[in-house]
């Protein structure tokens, strides 16, 4: 059984751009507590009529068409994702059929923004196993949608988009180490609360406005800082890597203070660190593949670099692994 790596990465962000100033016409906010609180600029809002699968559908053609197969090779599908199309079936199964991968188990993870990263740790471990040759992930939100319109707390913090990759063996390099984790006696910190089966949809939900994000933003800020560091140096020693060994840190976009501490006290420079928050907000699981494959896109990441991706959210969970990269 050969190393498993990623044989190919694609993204998609819609093309409606919603600025800060936009912002500053419906919310009592203004571009400049946006940005030096968060440091977003704009973020990406998906079309009235587009849904999570197809945002995910157009970044997993772009992941596949880069990997050289063909949708019918893809044995599974897993999409990470907190704004799913319905609440069943899995977005994952809608995405198979966009995409034409009919030879294709599918299924949804849902673990907080590092989605995408349990989704990739996951099918990772299916192409190590043999049981699949190659695996899709995703990441894919509309998650602007489960916002409230009239809560400037965390309306103005999040944007929609998709990222994907085709796993399976590679000859040189890929996955060196894995880590998973989460904590539910934290859960409270970032919830949806309505819609399943504690709080089911009522007039009262409506008026309570409990279909959408609740969030304490400070416990959640303390969480990530504390998340990035030690799940990240973590990967690091299991990899048997120092910081001076990776080429690129790719943390989850949710705030620039976080990745800014976070790298700080992994006393990683601010050149390794991809941050892309200015442009697309917080995207959530779709956050890091997105940014993986901008660096790809743009000729920055090399046969033989060391990556390292790490994401925290809700859950609350993090979630982070190393991968050589061998493209
Ligand atoms: C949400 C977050 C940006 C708030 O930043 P903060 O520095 O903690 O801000 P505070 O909560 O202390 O609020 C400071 C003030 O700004 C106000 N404020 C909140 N949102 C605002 C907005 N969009 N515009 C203007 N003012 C705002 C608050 O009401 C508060 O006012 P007050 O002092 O008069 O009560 C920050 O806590 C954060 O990023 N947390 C993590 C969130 C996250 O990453 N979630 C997703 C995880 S995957």
């Amino acid at each position: 059984m050969g190393n498993v790596g990623i044989l190919g990465v694609g993204s998609y962000v819609p093309e409606k751009t919603v600025t800060n100033f936009d912002m500053e016409k419906i919310l009592d906010t203004s571009d400049e507590w946006i940005r030096t609180r968060t440091g977003i600029i704009e973020r990406r809002f998906a079309d009235d009529k587009q849904t999570t699968s197809d945002l995910a559908a157009i970044a997993a053609k772009r992941a596949i068409e880069d990997a050289g197969i063909s949708p019918e090779d893809i044995g599974l599908i897993i999409v990470g994702t907190n704004s799913p199309d319905m609440r069943y079936p899995a977005t994952a199964c809608l995405v198979q059929d966009k995409i034409g991968a009919k030879n294709a188990a599918a299924f949804d993870l849902q673990a907080g923004c590092p989605g995408w990263i349990f989704a990739t740790t996951v099918g990772a471990q299916f192409v190590k196993t043999g049981m699949y040759k190659y695996v899709l992930t995703i990441g894919a939100e509309v998650i602007t949608r489960m916002m409230d319109k009239t809560d400037r707390y965390t309306y103005v913090l999040f944007g929609d988009g998709a990222g994907a990759t085709v796993l399976g063996n590679v000859e040189e390099g890929g996955f060196k180490s894995f880590e998973l984790y989460a904590d539910g006696s934290l859960a409270e910190y970032l919830t949806l609360p309505a819609g399943g089966s504690r709080l089911p949809f009522s007039q009262e939900v409506l008026d309570k406005r409990l279909h959408y994000t609740k969030m304490n933003g400070r416990e959640v800020f303390k969480f990530s800082v504390r998340e990035i560091g030690r799940i990240s140096k973590n990967v690091m020693d299991k990899a048997g890597l120092k910081p001076d060994d990776i080429r690129w840190f790719i943390p989850h976009q949710a705030n620039i203070r976080i990745i800014d501490a976070g790298m700080k006290r992994l006393g990683i420079p601010k050149e390794k660190v991809v941050v892309t928050i200015d442009k697309y907000g917080n995207s959530s699981a779709a956050s890091i593949p997105i940014a993986l494959d901008e660096i790809y896109r743009e000729g920055k990441l090399k046969k033989g670099d060391n990556v390292l991706m790490v994401s925290f959210g809700a859950g609350m969970t993090s979630g982070a692994f190393v991968v050589e990269w061998s493209k």
